[in-house]
């Protein structure tokens, strides 16, 4: 029996502020962003969007083409949560019209959760081979006006169904993970951004994928060199770079698998719509489908990473035919239909965005979903 995932689909926010912009206004080269980090623009999300729509917009196409038969399980995957005890899976749950019978939960560890669901979900699958996952990851990352991560902000969802006999991705049952209690990026309770300890969480980035890979290896997993690409989380998509220099020094030191080239495929959605925490590395995976050559039958490596600190590496290999099953054409559409928003706009929504008590939002994204504010601390959405 082979699981993994049999379809994957993406969203991002409707909103697109320029690095350029930020760069011109901080009075810094560009070059700092666009090559010193690898981002070129950021996804922001208009006053009617957050995770919860974001993720109706990945899923909707998942439930178009499969339907709802077999789907009893939603995981969602989040560090951008929107209440503390109700799953952001409940909101989605009635926005997608999906029946009663399906159990929903939310699931948090920094950036790497999403991952943890997919694990979760695996575990559902192999002991009924008749039920479907249905695996969210939806975050709009945010750092404070001024901070070293501002670069860095972005949203974006993914959405992947995760059941037998997958036409994307088989994935492999070997794991390498890794736990350390560390405080290189988190958010306390009060606070809508993140606090981040920037140069220390790069370190423990790098000690966690050298960790979940010796793991991966002590437990029988592949070579290095097996691996056609690697998937990295990618905060800023330069970290997969060094990422992939630190395995390949480690993992096969003589070999290919130095080329960071082989990265380029992995990093083009990321560049373009910056962290989305849970989602990026599916991002990164979902880039390599659209942009890369067919790699079919190709063994692909993953390296899932959540600030606090956890890691895990792991591998799938392609199914062959998995091009015909992508949706390339509409996340580009999604992409270039951003609204492009100036400097003083950026600052002035970033501002706004913390708003609190009872509110009503603008009719900004004219979606088949919306966020249309908040009624007796209640968020209210509305699907149309
Ligand atoms: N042209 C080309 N390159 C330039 C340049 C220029 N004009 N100016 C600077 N650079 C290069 C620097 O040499 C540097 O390269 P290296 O990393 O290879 O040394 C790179 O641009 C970045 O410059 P700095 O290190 O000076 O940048 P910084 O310290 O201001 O910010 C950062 C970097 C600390 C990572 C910051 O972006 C940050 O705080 N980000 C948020 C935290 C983060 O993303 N951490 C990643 C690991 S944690 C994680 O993965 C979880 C998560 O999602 C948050």
């Amino acid at each position: 029996m082979t699981i993994g995932i049999h379809d994957i689909s993406a969203a991002t926010g409707s909103l697109v502020f320029a690095l350029a912009d930020l760069a011109e206004h901080e009075g810094i080269d560009v070059g700092k962003y666009h090559r010193g980090i690898g981002q070129t623009e950021m996804s922001l999300t208009a006053e009617d969007e957050d995770i919860v729509t974001m993720a109706a917009r990945a899923a909707a196409p998942i439930i178009e083409r499969h339907g709802t038969e077999g789907l009893r399980t939603v995981i969602f995957a989040t560090e951008s949560g929107i209440d503390q005890s109700k799953a952001a899976s409940v909101f989605l749950h009635r926005l997608l019209g999906l029946p009663r019978a399906v159990r929903v939960v939310e699931v948090k560890e920094a950036c790497y959760s999403a991952t943890a669901a997919i694990q979760f979900a695996l575990g559902i699958v192999a002991r009924r081979a008749d039920e479907r996952v249905l695996v969210i990851a939806s975050d709009v990352a945010r750092y404070e006006l001024n901070s070293s991560g501002e670069a860095t902000q972005g949203a974006g969802a993914v959405a992947m169904l995760i059941s037998e006999n997958p036409a994307v991705l088989e994935i492999e049952p070997v794991s390498g993970v890794w736990t350390d209690d560390v405080w290189d990026f988190w958010r306390p309770n009060d606070r809508s951004t993140a606090l981040v300890d920037g140069r220390y969480s790069v370190q423990v980035y790098l000690e966690s994928l050298e960790g979940a890979w010796n793991d991966y290896r002590a437990h029988g997993g592949a070579d290095f060199s097996s691996f056609a690409r690697v998937c990295y989380h990618q905060p800023f998509t330069r970290m997969a770079v060094k990422g992939q220099q630190r395995l390949a020094r480690i993992a096969d030191p003589d070999g290919e698998s130095t080329d960071i080239d082989r990265l380029a495929d992995t990093v083009e959605y990321n560049s373009r719509i910056g962290n989305s925490y849970t989602a990026s590395i599916y991002l990164a995976f979902l880039s390599l489908l659209d942009n890369g050559p067919d790699l079919s039958a190709e063994r692909i490596g993953f390296f899932s990473y959540g600030s606090g600190a956890v890691g895990e590496f792991f591998g799938g290999v392609l199914v062959p035919g998995y091009k015909s099953q992508l949706r390339t054409e509409e996340l580009q559409n999604m992409l270039a239909a951003r609204r492009p928003i100036g400097y003083d706009e950026y600052r002035h929504r970033h501002i706004a965005y913390d708003r609190v008590g009872d509110f009503e939002t603008a009719d900004e994204t004219h979606g088949d979903v919306r966020f249309a504010g908040v009624e007796q601390h209640k968020r209210l959405y509305e699907a149309r």
